[in-house]
């Protein structure tokens, strides 16, 4: 059975989708079999996987009003333990759509029960917000990670992520945990870099992940090839990392399966 991980942050620009793409990619590479979900209608991770609009007709919207099944936007991607449920503005829909529902805030969920026994691991890219669409990717997830960039007014984004969590987890009695908090864009040559990503493994100690995300070009070109890192750049630090990543989650995953609480 699937578990699945929402990569969360209201903040824009932090590196949600570059993580969303690469860590399911690394999943993929460590044999998973996994679902990238993109949640968000503006579809960076859509256009970083290289998919063409003309392939996104139907998503996530056609779903919810009915007119699609959620096996129906399932294709494949350059690496065959990853498949992927793309994105597309018409997602801008979903969100007013979703608040009329009478769960509205369990649609998500509801649907990917039907999936789950068919992958390993399942990735939501979430947009920058904590709106309606992020609440449901929460809800139906098991583990969220929040990436933060390693710039100021990163441990007040990580508060208010941390924040919703919380409140959702106690209203509803979820078992939704922080997988990590990802120090991303990490440059040891900044003294901002090394001062934010020092304030954060103070104040959230072992919620963050020891991996770290350094700033590499590699990852900031891999969209514009359509392709996650470890195909166009595999010898990277940017792969290496995402790579690393996806081995202490996987840590973390065992043991909650074996019931280990950490
Ligand atoms: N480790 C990195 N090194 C260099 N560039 C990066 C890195 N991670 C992300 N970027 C670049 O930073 C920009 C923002 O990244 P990304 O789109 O992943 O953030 P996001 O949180 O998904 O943004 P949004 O909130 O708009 O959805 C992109 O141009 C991306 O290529
Ligand atoms: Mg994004």
């Amino acid at each position: 059975m699937a578990e699945i991980i929402s990569i969360v942050s209201q903040k824009g620009g932090v590196g949600k989708s570059t993580t969303a793409i690469n860590f399911s990619a690394a999943l993929a590479v460590a044999e998973k079999k996994c679902l990238l979900v993109d949640c968000d209608p503006l579809s960076a991770a859509s256009v970083g996987m290289g998919v063409k609009s003309a392939n996104r007709t139907l998503t996530l919207y056609h779903v919810i009003t009915g007119r699609a099944s959620l096996g129906e936007l399932v294709i494949h991607t350059h690496l065959k333990s990853l498949k992927m449920i793309p994105s597309d503005i018409q997602l801008l829909c979903a969100e007013t759509l979703l608040s009329t529902e009478a769960n509205k805030e369990k649609v998500l969920a509801n649907l990917f029960k039907d999936i789950k026994a068919q992958y390993d691991y399942i990735v939501i890219d979430c947009p920058p917000s904590l709106g309606l669409i992020t609440v449901n990717a929460v809800i139906a997830s098991e583990w969220v990670l929040v990436p933060v960039q390693c710039e100021y007014y990163a441990l007040e984004s990580i508060r208010y992520s941390l924040k919703m969590i919380e409140i959702l987890k106690n209203r509803l009695g979820l078992d939704v945990r922080i997988a990590g908090i990802l120090l991303t864009m990490f440059d040891s040559k900044e003294k901002v870099s090394r001062k934010v990503a020092g304030q954060c493994r103070r104040h959230f100690k072992n919620l963050v992940f020891e991996t770290v995300i350094p700033r590499c070009v590699s990852l900031k070109e891999s969209p514009a090839k359509g392709k996650p890192i470890v195909l166009t750049d595999v010898k990277s630090a940017g792969a290496l990392s995402y790579l690393r990543l996806a081995g202490e989650f996987l840590g973390k995953s065992q043991s909650r399966r074996a019931g280990v609480n950490r």
